[in-house]
């Protein structure tokens, strides 16, 4: 979810570097390196529109792939050791077939090595391995995502697999819980492995249903990065998980037929709010409100009615700082300042929160660079540090980048 110490494999830079740059540079790299010629393998980020934290408790998300993501080149190799390292980061090594995989493999390195693993026997022969992206480091839109689909999709590739865009997401999602140790729902692989151009992923993430609805033809999605740093963002995570899970275990003993927290009725959650304690009854409310802004995001979709989509998201950010206890003064700042202009619909935290960055919905032309000087500068005032306006182009296909 590239967004901590342990997880952030804070690939890229925060200027974002053009496709046709990173894959020269990309291109050299290996040349100079392995001396050969590799295929490469490309996956998109992500920013959630609607449907914070859902995921992992089985409710519905709304997240759109970005421009930009990660670029994986492969080729296989003679030697019995696969070789790995990173265009932009120190890190390099080798792992023998069938040895020990240290367990103290940190940042980008953990990713692939853990989509490796979980390909067990479809993995190729021996291969070499360079990545470079074009995100911004720890931001929380999925550059970790975009890497272990990039590699799961470029490995399955190199090994003549027929490729399963649902499967290569399972994948890299299994890699991350399994191997690096987060506990995250399944909605930044899925969004990044599945999503198609000028489309807006609706996802059912207990049923894994989903839409690819046509989105943004008159709306644009504006990111404002905080550029706040990012530690220790994985406890805070794995700690709203477990409440989550425990709410829901308390619910779920009151109503064995409750399979998943998002399906909980505010009824249910009122009525237990004493067992459930001010905590989860937070975070419970939570989930039971944004899913059912989720079921009233589709109306809005359909109808292309930007100002109720714009209140939804507005409602959702909302929740996450009060409810959930996910933002950050950062984070609030830019979501109020934002919506103060003209032509904003409205903004929430995208990605886990606790930082990282913001979504604008803004009417094309009303957000110029006029408002975001002042928008930016009280915030460096304020804060002591600079934020960033991201205009990143929106979608984006995982696929291969044909030479
Ligand atoms: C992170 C996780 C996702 C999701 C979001 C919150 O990005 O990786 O699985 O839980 O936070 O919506």
């Amino acid at each position: 979810m590239g967004q901590s110490d342990k997880t952030d494999p804070d690939l890229g830079d925060t200027t974002g570097k053009a496709e046709d740059r990173i894959l020269a540079d990309l291109r050299r790299g290996f040349e100079l390196r392995y001396g050969k010629e590799p295929r490469i393998f490309f996956a998109p980020g992500r920013v959630n529109v609607l449907g914070a934290h859902l995921d992992y408790n089985g409710g519905k998300v709304l997240p759109v792939a970005l421009g930009r993501g990660t670029y994986v080149a492969l080729a296989p190799s003679e030697r019995s050791a696969s070789r790995f390292a990173s265009l932009d980061l120190p890190g390099d090594f080798e792992l023998e077939p069938r040895k020990q995989i240290p367990a103290d493999l940190l940042g980008w390195a953990a990713y692939p090595v853990g989509v490796w693993e979980q390909l067990g026997d479809r993995c190729p022969g021996p291969f070499d391995f360079l990545v470079a992206g074009n995100l911004p480091r720890g931001g929380g839109l999925s550059s970790s995502a975009s890497l272990s689909v990039a590699t799961a999709f470029g490995l399955l590739s190199l090994g003549g697999h027929p490729i399963d865009l649902e499967e290569t997401a399972r994948l890299a999602w299994a890699s991350e819980t399994g191997f690096v140790g987060v506990q995250c729902g399944i909605m930044d692989q899925y969004a990044s492995a599945i999503s198609e151009h000028g489309r807006i992923l609706l996802l059912d993430c207990h049923s894994r249903e989903y839409e690819l609805l046509p989105f943004a033809e008159d709306l644009e999605l504006v990111v404002l990065d905080t550029r706040k740093p990012r530690n220790l963002v994985t406890s805070a995570f794995n700690q709203r998980v477990a409440e989550c899970s425990e709410a829901f275990s308390i619910l779920q003993a009151r109503d064995p037929d409750l399979v998943v927290l998002a399906h909980a009725r505010a009824e249910q959650v009122e009525a237990a709010a004493d067992e459930l304690g001010p905590v989860l009854t937070r975070r419970a409310r939570h989930v039971v409100e944004e899913s059912s802004r989720m079921d009233a995001v589709h109306t809005a979709l359909e109808h292309d009615d930007h100002p109720a989509l714009g209140a939804l998201v507005r409602a959702s950010h909302k929740s996450c700082r009060d409810l959930y206890e996910v933002s950050s003064d950062e984070l609030d700042f830019l979501v109020e300042g934002v919506c103060a202009f003209d032509g904003v619909h409205g903004a929430r935290l995208t990605g886990a929160g606790f930082g990282g960055c913001v979504v604008a919905l803004v009417e094309p032309g009303s957000f110029s660079h006029q408002e975001e000087s002042a928008l930016l500068q009280p915030y460096a005032e304020r804060f002591g540090f600079e934020a960033a306006v991201l205009r990143l182009e929106l979608g984006n296909e995982v696929r291969e980048i044909q030479a």
